[in-house]
């Protein structure tokens, strides 16, 4: 570990003693002290308090500009008005009957207006949304495999949980990767029905429909690849895609649970201008409450109607989070708040560029809709193995730095990416730049000492 993170992580211990403490207090009764794996990390995670508009304050009373937001969960911001408004009045009217009720036919017209859908089912995560749209998928063609992409997540089910981060020993041919389970408890049984391919490499995916004739149900993917930082599909590679699942007669399954809100209006379809068959929906559609779609041509989701494939859940529909569903695609994402976002993640886009040149990093920045990530590696990544080579502990300096001058510039781990709300402001953006303008040269400074293709990957 190089001198100036260890500096960074010691200023970082320093300021969050409250958060070490909890952390070390919870670590008793929850697995890694956190709710879910992807919060861990060393030291210790902070410890939030309250969260309001674009800014958060951890147990310490430390402020911070908050481009985590829930990994990219909030758009709206946190405690957007319409979106606490409309939950507040639905808490006095009952939260969850088991019974329908008026706002689901009000969220579905929507959704559909949005995204190139004639019917949806809502549920609550967007694990839930991809199993049932790899589901549908099965049944619609009656095969089994469903195909993947190597480094892609789409929630913790059994068909997905596979070759998300492997290591180099087990991914096997570049082109033919390995199904490598996401964990212990993944059955050898369920691989077998899960092809990986290669992601922006067309021929990779054409070889496996060739392998596996006949077999292969659905392409589940990411339009953006956002699993290792920001991965954008080359010009051609989604409409090939399009291409190979019509010759093959797969469908297309789009997990828009990162891009669905953030990308643009109507989503991947809307900015790329290609037609999936199957979309899943979550995180910002929710305003911070959970709620996910997964929506089809009345043709397929007729499965569902017709009995034949089955779909359920207790929470579907819950009235707090349809309530928050409703403001936040009505209140919310709205074209004016596009426009606005547009113009922050324009800027905060070209001043990280502005300043990588000026300070000499090797790095670039990658970005999309509100979306972007700092990329510590000197070219364009396009596909999982690539993003294994980035330099680990260089991006911890910069988390850390961050972190410690009070930007939380992304989710913790170098996989994720920023997340810009409607609710951050232009104030706000100037501050995230000139934070990293005073951490930038510590990073080139570093990499320099270090080499600059120090490659790590995987957590
Ligand atoms: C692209 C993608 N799909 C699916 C999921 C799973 O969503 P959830 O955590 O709501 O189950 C995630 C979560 O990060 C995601 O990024």
């Amino acid at each position: 570990m190089h001198d100036a993170l260890q500096k960074e992580l010691a200023t970082y211990e320093k300021r969050t003693r409250k958060s070490a403490a909890a952390h070390k207090r919870a670590i008793e009764r929850i697995p890694l002290g956190v709710a879910s794996n992807y919060r861990h990390y060393e030291p210790y995670p902070l410890f939030v308090k309250d969260g309001k508009g674009s800014r958060i304050h951890d147990l310490d009373g430390n402020e911070y500009i908050d481009h985590n937001l829930c990994f990219g969960a909030l758009m709206a911001g946190h405690c957007h008005p319409a979106v606490v408004k409309a939950v507040e009045q639905e808490l006095h009217r009952g939260t969850t009957f088991g019974m329908p009720h008026d706002q689901e036919w009000e969220l579905a017209e929507e959704i559909c207006k949005r995204y190139p859908v004639e019917m949806v089912r809502f549920g609550s995560s967007g694990t839930e949304v991809t199993m049932h749209g790899c589901r549908l998928a099965r049944a619609a063609t009656g095969r089994d495999k469903i195909l993947k992409f190597e480094g892609s997540y789409h929630g913790l089910h059994d068909t997905v949980l596979v070759s998300v981060k492997p290591k180099a020993e087990d991914y096997g041919d570049p082109e033919a990767p390995t199904s490598v389970p996401g964990g212990a408890g993944v059955p050898q049984a369920s691989l077998a029905n899960v092809v990986v391919a290669a992601f922006n490499n067309l021929a990779s995916v054409e070889r496996r429909f060739k392998e596996n004739p006949g077999q292969i149900a659905a392409i589940i993917l990411e339009p953006i690849l956002m699993n290792v930082g920001l991965c954008l599909p080359q010009p051609g590679f989604l409409e090939g895609l399009r291409d190979l699942c019509d010759k093959n007669g797969a469908l297309l399954i789009f997990d828009e649970v990162k891009t669905g809100a953030k990308l643009a209006w109507g989503g991947a379809s809307e900015f790329f201008g290609v037609k999936p068959d199957i979309i899943c929906l979550a995180k910002s559609i929710g305003g911070g409450l959970p709620l996910a779609t997964f929506g089809a041509s009345r043709a397929v989701m007729d499965l569902i109607s017709q009995h034949k494939v089955f779909h359920g859940g207790t929470y579907n529909t819950n009235r707090a989070a349809m309530a928050a569903g409703l403001a936040t695609v009505r209140e919310v994402l709205t074209r004016e708040n596009y426009a606005h976002v547009g113009i922050l993640s324009k800027k905060l886009t070209e001043g990280y560029r502005a300043i990588i040149k000026k300070s000499r990093l090797q790095a670039y920045v990658a970005s999309a809709g509100v979306n972007g990530a700092l990329m510590l590696y000197p070219q364009e990544i396009r596909n999982y193995r690539d993003w294994t080579k980035i330099d680990v502990d260089l991006w911890r300096h910069y988390w850390f730095g961050m972190v410690n001058r009070g930007v939380l510039a992304q989710p913790y781990w170098w996989d994720e990416q920023w997340t810009i709300s409607v609710q951050h402001t232009e104030a706000d953006i100037d501050n995230h730049l000139a934070v990293f303008e005073e951490v930038a040269p510590a990073l080139a400074k570093a990499q320099q000492e270090r080499g600059a293709s120090v490659g790590a990957g995987g957590h």
